[in-house]
């Protein structure tokens, strides 16, 4: 017997329904001012991260034109984000996946994406260390997804070339802000990896007012995007800044590249989390840090809204202590 109700339900279909429309936040307690940074909770997804959007944007559009037939294998590289989200999308979609990453990137997101029924082919670095992933070290993972997917005629996403990527921020994310500002954004901050995020954004909010001033966010010495050359290629940003200009990149949208060093990136990341409660990644505190700077730099009104994005979750960085292990 079936039970049924009078009253209204409230359930999600799938996980893809738990994607996007994620809360705005005021950071009053770490910044109370002058002005305000709000920032988007992006580490809510349920890939805990922003990657989720254009995950399913990504696959979505491919089904749609029918370069991914249903239960077709899909192959990516990923910094551990994107192939998280994939592995959400995948996993609901009925899509074998497989991603290749750097083994530079932590292994809790192999856990995480291997949890949701991917496969994760790890490749050693060759120039940086654990934590921090240089562009030689992502070449490699990119070479080998090149070659399985020749191989094995798996669908590859490519989200560093993929117009999907941006158009999931440009359709919804930017969208999102616009309404949970009352239209009110002074300026918006955000890292750079794929550059989906940023220009899709800033496409979005440029169009509804030029005056946004829209900003990258580059660690220190590892500028590219300012025009500078590359003197510090070793940073904390996984998942970002890999000392190129990528493809998705529309410098038309580019303000200002605010720079945000190590230290100042760890500081506000631990802010975060002691002011505001937030459990967040690098990437994070470098947006958060840069959206201060901004506030601070006379550039916008006193009482200014500064839009930003808590990236993804701080649960997949930190390394388990041996002694805890025990
Ligand atoms: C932690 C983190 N922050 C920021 C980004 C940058 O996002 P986008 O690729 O949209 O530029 C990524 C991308 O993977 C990421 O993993």
């Amino acid at each position: 017997m079936t039970s049924s109700t009078n009253f209204p339900t409230d359930i999600k279909s799938s996980a893809l329904e738990l994607i996007g429309n994620t809360p705005l936040v005021a950071l009053d307690r770490l910044h109370p001012g002058p002005g305000r940074i709000l920032a988007k909770c992006e580490f809510m997804n349920p890939g805990a991260s922003i990657k989720c959007r254009s995950s399913l944007h990504m696959i979505q559009k491919a089904r749609e034109r029918g370069d991914l037939k249903p239960g077709d294998p899909v192959i990516e590289v990923t910094s551990g984000n994107q192939g998280c989200g994939l592995a959400v999308v995948c996993a609901v979609l009925g899509h074998p996946l497989t991603l290749t990453m750097s083994k530079g990137n932590s292994v809790q997101r192999a856990i995480h994406m291997e949890a949701l029924g991917a496969k994760c082919i790890r490749y050693p670095q060759v120039e940086g260390t654990y934590g921090n992933i240089t562009y030689a070290d992502v070449s490699i993972p990119i070479e080998a997804a090149v070659t399985l997917a020749e191989e094995t005629g798996a669908y590859f996403v490519q989200q560093l070339c993929n117009e999907d990527n941006s158009a999931a921020h440009y359709e919804a994310t930017g969208p999102e802000i616009w309404r949970q500002t009352g239209h009110r954004v002074d300026g918006f901050v955000t890292a750079v990896g794929t550059s989906g995020t940023f220009s899709g954004v800033s496409k979005f909010l440029k169009e509804q007012n030029p005056e946004i001033l829209c900003c990258v966010v580059e660690p220190a010495g590892s500028e590219p995007l300012k025009g500078c050359p590359i003197v510090k290629p070793k940073h904390l940003l996984q998942g970002s800044s890999y000392g190129i200009v990528p493809n998705l990149f529309k410098p038309e949208f580019m303000d200002e590249s605010i720079s945000v060093t190590d230290e100042e990136t760890e500081h506000y990341k631990d802010l975060i989390g002691k002011k505001e409660g937030l459990y967040v990644g690098y990437t994070s505190g470098a947006n958060v840090a840069a959206a201060v700077k901004l506030l601070k730099s006379g550039k916008l009104p006193k009482d200014a809204w500064v839009v930003t994005v808590l990236c993804d979750s701080g649960l997949k960085y930190t390394p388990v202590p041996e002694s805890l292990i025990n």
